[in-house]
């Protein structure tokens, strides 16, 4: 009996010998299908494996990349509504997948920064604030300004019927547009959104799981996420390497914005995002030269997973 505890004993802690180490070395894997390890991790031992994104990701930080938001020189926009508590509580439901969690530490800061870049592009108010840091202005909107458009696509009227008098702009940290996006996305966070599309501008937690949601989710069926492409999980096919689409960072903004944005040459918008993507990592301490080459960096010579006359994309 003796000898079979002991044994007993001494597996256990060999296993979780392994798991400890493993989950060291691993943070968490890509994969939805985390490995076992992981997957015990999360469940049974929380602080190993658990990585979270305010382990690495201070307030301070937050405070710094967003340091314009509540500027008081712009007109007609969301003083005081963004805070870094949202964001922390939004980004937990997407951690177990990997958001800003996957492989080690830099690849999580890095995806942080690269989506941040994107949320700071979309809801900036750069141009009317007078600022010697020029990408610290995001987070100053949280919905389009000034829309005269209901973002109504009849075609989606039997699994997302447009509610009568709501408008489906622009709302959210990585604004998310038309019916069946506020219908896709309301189902996977389990918030009428179709119904109540203004409850994005009065909940900056929802506004940012929107945005999460949106980079965490194909835009199509078979097509990666922004996050499967920045973290190396999808594999181009042999028409994305004709396309010229490769796994980094210029591949999230064809994810996101098409060719509203890329295969246009060096354009503005684009090199805006690229701008933003690099401060972020140096204000992170990771440091731009982490990012990688700039054809990585760029999608000027891609052509979109969308074409944008199909009209899935943003605006
Ligand atoms: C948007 O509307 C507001 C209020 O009607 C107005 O003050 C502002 O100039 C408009 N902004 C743009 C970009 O048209
Ligand atoms: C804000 O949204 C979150 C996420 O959907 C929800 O858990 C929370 O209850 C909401 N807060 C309020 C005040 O409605
Ligand atoms: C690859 O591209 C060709 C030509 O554009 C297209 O006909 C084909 O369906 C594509 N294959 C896949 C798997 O997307």
């Amino acid at each position: 009996m003796a000898y079979n505890w002991s044994v007993l004993l001494l597996t256990t802690a060999l296993i979780l010998l392994v798991l400890l180490v493993n989950c060291e070395e691993s943070f968490v894997k890509p994969s939805y299908e985390t490995d076992v390890a992981c997957r015990f991790c999360r469940r049974h031992v929380s602080t190993c494996c658990g990585g979270a994104i305010s382990n690495y990701f201070r307030s301070s930080q937050f405070e710094s990349i967003f340091s314009n938001r509540n500027s008081l020189e712009v007109d007609t926009h969301e003083v005081g509504f963004w805070d870094y508590q949202s964001f922390i509580t939004a980004s937990a439901d997407y951690q177990p997948y990997g958001f800003g969690t996957t492989y080690r530490k830099l690849l999580g800061m890095k995806e942080l920064a690269a989506f941040l870049a994107h949320v700071a592009t979309k809801t900036s108010c750069g141009s009317k604030v007078a600022t010697k840091e020029p990408f610290t202005c995001g987070l100053c909107y949280n919905k389009e300004m000034n829309s005269s458009s209901y973002y109504c696509d009849e075609q989606y009227k039997s699994t997302y019927p447009c509610t009568t008098g709501v408008a489906y702009y622009g709302r959210g940290a990585l604004p998310i547009y038309w019916n069946y996006n506020y219908g896709e996305a309301g189902s996977a966070l389990k918030v009428d959104l179709l119904n109540h599309p203004e409850y994005i501008e009065q909940n900056a937690t929802l506004a940012f799981k929107v945005a999460i949601w949106r980079w965490m989710t194909p835009v199509k069926k078979h097509q990666p996420s922004a996050h499967d492409v920045f973290i190396g999980h999808w594999k181009p096919t042999k028409n994305d390497t004709l396309a010229k689409r490769v796994p980094g960072f210029g591949t999230t903004m064809n994810v996101l914005y098409g060719d509203l944005v890329c295969g246009q040459d060096d354009n503005e918008f684009m090199n805006n995002i690229i701008s933003h993507y690099l401060y972020y990592l140096d204000l992170m301490g990771v440091g731009q030269e982490e990012a990688g080459p700039h054809e990585l960096l760029s999608c000027s010579q891609q052509v979109s997973f969308n074409p944008s006359s199909s009209s899935s994309l943003n605006g």
